[in-house]
């Protein structure tokens, strides 16, 4: 089964670009960089990661981004997991990533998505892994910055996919940021929002995500579970959902196989991705095969998981068809 895993070629749409920072990169750029880490190698840094909900990681995850400073940075971070990528068949990505966690630091917008984009290009061009961008907007921050760093991507439109909506979900709701998703839907973007595993009003945002914002896609979106209704909705616009077993793993202890397989069973969308791969120590494949052994699946049902993702991607329907 692993190599069956390991074989297929597969599409991963859920993954931070800053959550695929590898401890061994952040020890390259902060010499680089002289940025003092903390720690004297980077497996001690590694036996630092202690987190057991959404803020406990997210305090780690946007400490860490201190190293990242120029545009040359940008592009090894990409590269690097775009190279992961090729290494485990993934044919094709989606990347988050989130510019206000740099541009608070003032590191320029310019600066970042240009670095990505150079390392896009050249790992489509030199090892065949097509990637899209989604620009992340950070929902412990207001409103009105998000619609700044919209404005902020304008000349860069041609370069993103969409837009999401990350960080800590704690009373920072979908509609808080309606107006900006609507001018973003406007700019022809498509657009997601994540609805992490267990959050406070988690049914409620996940409402508001289909009725208010009417997203194309859901970021986790496994407690839709608990109401027939969001199920039913979910499943007749054809939405996908992408779900992320290990990251799960941090926050409920397990790899929501159970819950996984009741997606399957009910014919929504599931897809299965890494979230933030150099954190929780699983890129795509490793998420495959531990989800396999939890939740007992076949070869068939992951297929269906690996095939869903293609099937939801933003891609034209014609370039999706030479996956399927
Ligand atoms: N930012 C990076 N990973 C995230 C996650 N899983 N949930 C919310 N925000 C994030
Ligand atoms: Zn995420």
């Amino acid at each position: 089964m692993q190599t069956f895993i390991e074989n297929m070629p597969k599409a991963e749409l859920h993954v931070h670009l800053e959550g695929t920072l590898e401890p061994e990169l952040s020890f390259a750029l902060a010499r680089k960089n002289n940025v003092e880490l903390g720690y004297a190698t980077p497996e001690e840094l590694v036996a630092a990661y202690d987190f057991y909900d959404l803020p406990s990681f997210l305090t780690i995850y946007y400490g860490a981004m201190k190293v990242l400073q120029d545009e040359a940075d940008f592009y090894q971070l990409t590269w690097n997991y775009l190279s992961k990528a090729y290494s485990q068949n993934t044919v094709y990505a989606e990347l988050f990533f989130d510019p206000q966690a740099h541009t608070s630091r003032g590191v320029d917008f310019g600066v970042v998505i240009r670095g990505i984009r150079a390392a896009q290009e050249d790992a489509e061009s030199k090892l065949g892994v097509k990637s899209q961008l989604i620009m992340c907007f950070l929902r412990d921050m207001s409103a009105e910055s998000a619609m700044e760093h919209l404005l902020m991507a304008e000349p860069y439109r041609a370069w993103l996919v969409g837009v999401g909506l990350d960080s800590d979900e704690k009373n920072n709701p979908p509609v808080k940021f309606a107006a900006v998703f609507k001018k973003a839907r406007e700019m022809g973007l498509k657009l997601t929002m994540h609805c992490d595993v267990n959050q406070q009003n988690t049914l409620l945002h996940i409402g508001q995500c289909l009725d208010d914002i009417e997203v194309d896609r859901i970021d986790h979106g496994v407690n839709s579970l608990e109401s027939d209704a969001l199920c039913d909705a979910i499943k007749a616009r054809g939405l996908g959902l992408t779900v992320c077993p290990v990251s799960n793993r941090f926050v409920v202890q397990s790899l929501t196989s159970a819950e996984i397989r009741r997606m399957l069973d009910k014919g929504m969308l599931a897809t299965i991705n890494s979230d933030d791969p150099a954190y929780f120590r699983a890129y795509l494949n490793e998420n495959l095969v531990e989800l396999q052994r939890e939740g007992n699946f076949s070869n068939e049902e992951i297929a269906t998981l690996v095939g869903n993702a293609f099937r939801v991607a933003w891609l034209p329907a014609q370039e999706k068809n030479t996956y399927l």
